[in-house]
């Protein structure tokens, strides 16, 4: 399956669905622009911000404490905001649009 990142200007970028894999890792080792993990996957950077539909929010699991709390420290945080590292990818995410906020272009 496939799951697509949408940066803040448009531009659309397919990626193959590596199960296990978060989608931070996922978005690195495919070079989406916006997605820097600086932290390593840790819930402590907020590098990693993106924005899901409410589709596919509700199917991407549950929010650590750790994870809300980055996120309320984070720009541009919207109602479906995730950090990326916090979400493995399952191919039941196959068709998923993932969108990336300005501050990260
Ligand atoms: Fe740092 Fe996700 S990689 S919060």
């Amino acid at each position: 399956g496939k799951i697509t990142f949408i940066s803040y200007d448009g531009e659309e970028t397919e990626v193959d669905i590596v199960e296990g894999q978060t989608l931070m890792q996922l978005a690195t080792n495919n070079g989406i622009a916006g997605i820097d993990g600086d932290c390593g996957g840790e819930a402590a950077c907020g590098t990693c911000h993106i924005i899901l539909e409410a589709e596919w929010f509700n199917k991407a699991g549950d929010q650590s404490d750790d994870e809300a709390q980055m996120l309320d420290l984070t720009p541009e945080r919207e109602a479906t905001s995730r950090l990326s590292c916090q979400i493995k990818a399952t191919e039941s995410m196959d068709g998923m649009t993932v969108r990336l906020p300005e501050f990260q272009m």
